[in-house]
């Protein structure tokens, strides 16, 4: 039979964690159809919009299905899959991820929850590395666990889920493309001890800030010595989104994920509204075209209807 699967979007990096934290978002969500078949492989339905490749080895979802068949020799499965795309790849809000992380839920699904949690992210990493070359999680951990979560390691895979205060999230999608590949081969490979002092302090208070649930203490960690000034130049009217949004009343934020998208993190929804008026003024006055949403961090992850 069918099922219809609800892949959201993820924030990865939280400004301050690159590689090591995310959060599960409601809006924007992909919504997929998986049925289990006899056929051996993965058969994935042409999508009009984006084009995205059919062949399964070349598809971030068709990957992990395929390591999944590969795993079950012995009982001859397959799967076919139809993916309607709500969050634009290349957006910088787990695009990638939340189609991976999708089909790999939908699939435990479909075999009777055969697998835990991390078993999942496992497969799913699969087609991130289809993605950008690179296994990373941060995307993935939290679109299948909901939530915030932090990836101490991949290798061995250690993923702790953060248990958070209610959080508002204000994104702003440039109609700029960056490749997630292009924007990790752009980083410096050395860092200056004084330079990592000052990130781990700001990662750990994060962490502290979250678990305490002290928004002062998450908005004066939301700042990344390493990666933002590198990645951000890539991005128009980066620094001018930051510093209005933070006028309007943002705890603070940065690049979400790889960019172009831009998030900005609030205690209330009120301020969240405030920042997209703010972010969509400025874009507007540059004619850039952009996409907004105003949403909260979604505890759920992935769901199955
Ligand atoms: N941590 C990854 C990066 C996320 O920033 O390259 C990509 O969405």
């Amino acid at each position: 039979h069918k099922i219809e699967i609800h892949a959201p979007g993820t924030v990865a990096n939280l400004v301050c964690g690159f590689d090591i934290l995310g959060f599960c978002l409601h809006e924007p969500c992909d919504i997929m159809e998986l049925t289990l078949t006899d056929s051996g492989t993965v058969v994935i339905e042409p999508d009009p919009v984006y084009h995205l490749p059919t062949k399964p080895e070349d598809n971030v979802a068709g990957m992990p299905l395929l390591a999944i068949i590969e795993d079950h020799k012995e009982h001859k499965i397959g799967f076919h899959l139809k993916i309607t795309k709500n969050i634009k790849p290349g957006s910088g809000i787990g695009s990638s991820a939340a189609s991976a992380a999708g089909a790999v839920v939908g699939a435990n699904h479909l075999l009777g929850h055969i697998f835990s949690k991390e078993e999942l992210v496992q497969y799913a990493m699969l087609g991130e590395k289809v993605a950008t070359g690179v296994k990373h999680a941060d995307n993935i951990a939290p679109c299948i666990y909901g939530g915030i979560t932090l990836i101490r390691s991949i290798a061995p895979l250690d993923i702790i889920p953060l248990a958070s205060p209610e959080l508002y999230v204000t994104i702003v999608h440039p109609q700029i493309e960056v490749k997630t590949s292009d924007a990790r081969a752009i980083l410096k490979k050395q860092i200056e001890l004084k330079t990592a002092i000052k990130q781990w302090g700001n990662i750990a208070g994060l962490v502290a800030g979250i678990l305490q649930k002290d928004y002062q203490l998450i908005g004066r960690s939301l700042e990344d010595y390493i990666i933002e000034p590198v990645r951000s130049i890539l991005i128009p009217k980066f620094d001018e989104v930051k510093a209005k949004a933070k006028i309007a009343g943002a705890l603070g934020g940065g690049i979400s994920g790889s960019g172009p998208s831009i998030f900005m993190l609030s205690d209330h929804l009120e301020t969240a509204k405030k920042i997209e008026l703010s972010m969509q003024e400025i874009y507007d006055e540059i004619n850039l075209s952009r996409h907004t949403y105003v949403t909260t961090i979604n505890n759920e992850g992935v769901k199955i209807i």
